[in-house]
Order: structure tokens, then C-alpha cells, then sequence
């Protein structure tokens, strides 16, 4: 459910501050009902009308995109650096498009983009938190140890993680470093770097290999491709 004046942003109406002004002055219905309430909400199954036309549904997309370092995961930047978003304009993808959560200017990996409100919060909720599979290369020999403290949680921001499900992937005794595979269920700020922090093993590196279901298969750094009708409606059901 969305608040009316966002719909009518979203859909092309008016800023959300004149929508509220248009919702006011008695010129929008909903299934035919004149709302004059600011708080209204809506589904996409509602009628949205002002001054008795329809609003165009804005066709839903989602893609992938194994996003490479150096890249900001967000619509805008405020100091100008390169987005996600702006990865997928380069290729003619017009709409407005957001990330669905965050990785790091320095993270690389699969990164969800869609303009589906509606599923992206879903997915983002910290009820749901869906699983999310990360690649960290790491200071100093991780050990049986430092996996089951990571395993059972450790505090961060004063609040403990939950569960979590690391696997040793190798070690480089020479150079002092781990790789390490990580499965989180939530999406805390920074979450797995400070994870790693918590138990003496800064990351170095840090890549996600999946999101939920979806993989990087067949995407190079920086390439993104359209997500199948049956992902999306996997993504729904979840
Ligand atoms: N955890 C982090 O610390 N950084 C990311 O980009 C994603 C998860």
C-alpha cells in the first residue's frame, strides 16, 4: 500500500507537495470515490483518477546487475560519482529505477534494481531479510573459532547479529589472508565488514555471489540482465 500523492508522483501527476494540493481540491477518486484525505492509501489493484482520468500504470521492471567497485548504490550521488542507476541509463533503461538495499562503493556482486516499490520493501524488511551470500577476503587466518562466534552472531552497533553460516574457503598462510563464504539473513549498515571486524579480520575484499535465489551466472562485472517473469513471481512468493 502507498500513499496517494506517491502514486501520483511516481505515475508523472505532479510533485508529491502538488499532488497533496490536487488531492485537496477534491480532483482525484479512487475506484470512483472522491478522497479528499491525504493519508489515503492504495494498492496497484485501486483506480487512481484526477480529474476523471485514469493514471497510467507504470509498467514494473527488475534486474540484476553484478555491480563492480567504484560504483554508488543509489539513484543519485550527492558528489557526483557514478551510480548503479547511471550503469543502467548507459544502456537506455529510462525508468526510474532503484537499488533494492545497498552494497558498498568498494563491494561488488549481485545487486537487485526495480522500480516495484511494493516487493522492494518487502524484501527489505527486517522481518523478511532475505538470504544474501557474500565472498570476503579477509586479514589474518580465520579459525574453527572465529567461524562459530560468527556463526552464532556478534554484537555490532551494540546489537547482536543473528545467525549467520560462514565456510572456510581457503587460507593464504604466506600472505595472511582468508576467504571466507558468508550467508547473512539481515542487511544491516556495513554488516558483514563489521561482522568480520568483530572478530579481528578486517575485510579486504568483498564481493556477493547471490541474492535469495538469484546468482551472477553468465554476468561480468557491470552487466546486468532483465529478470524472468518466473524470478519475479519466485521474488513474490518468497
Ligand atoms: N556488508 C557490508 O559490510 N558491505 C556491503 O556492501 C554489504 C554487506
Amino acid at each position: 500500500m502507498e500513499r496517494l500523492q506517491k502514486v501520483m508522483a511516481e505515475a508523472g501527476v505532479a510533485s508529491r507537495r502538488h499532488s497533496e494540493q490536487i488531492i485537496l481540491e477534491g480532483r482525484v477518486t479512487v475506484n470512483g470515490k472522491k478522497v479528499t484525505t491525504l493519508g489515503t492509501k492504495v494498492d496497484g489493484n485501486d483506480v487512481v483518477a484526477v480529474d476523471g482520468v485514469p493514471l497510467q500504470k507504470e509498467q514494473h521492471e527488475y534486474f540484476l546487475l553484478n555491480k563492480p567497485r567504484g560504483v554508488i548504490s543509489s539513484a543519485h550521488d550527492e558528489h557526483g560519482r557514478k551510480t548503479v542507476v547511471d550503469l543502467l541509463k548507459k544502456e537506455g533503461i529510462d525508468e526510474r529505477i532503484y537499488p533494492v538495499g545497498r552494497l558498498d562503493y568498494d563491494t561488488t556482486g549481485a545487486l537487485l534494481l526495480t522500480n516495484d516499490g511494493d516487493l522492494a520493501n518487502k524484501l527489505m524488511h527486517p522481518r523478511f531479510e532475505i538470504n544474501k551470500t557474500y565472498i570476503a577476503k579477509v586479514r589474518g587466518l580465520v579459525t574453527n573459532n572465529d567461524l562459530r562466534t560468527l556463526r552464532r552472531g556478534v554484537k555490532i552497533d551494540g546489537k547482536m547479529t543473528r545467525e549467520s553460516h560462514p565456510r572456510l574457503v581457503e587460507t593464504n598462510r604466506a600472505k595472511k589472508t582468508s576467504r571466507v563464504k558468508i550467508t547473512i539473513h539481515e542487511g544491516r549498515y556495513h554488516q558483514v565488514k563489521k561482522m568480520f571486524e568483530a572478530v579481528g579480520h578486517p575485510v579486504i575484499k568483498l564481493h556477493r555471489e547471490s541474492y535469495g535465489f538469484l546468482d551472477l551466472s553468465g554476468l561480468a562485472s557491470g552487466e546486468f540482465r532483465p529478470l524472468r517473469t518466473a524470478e519475479v513471481r519466485d521474488l513474490r512468493e518468497l
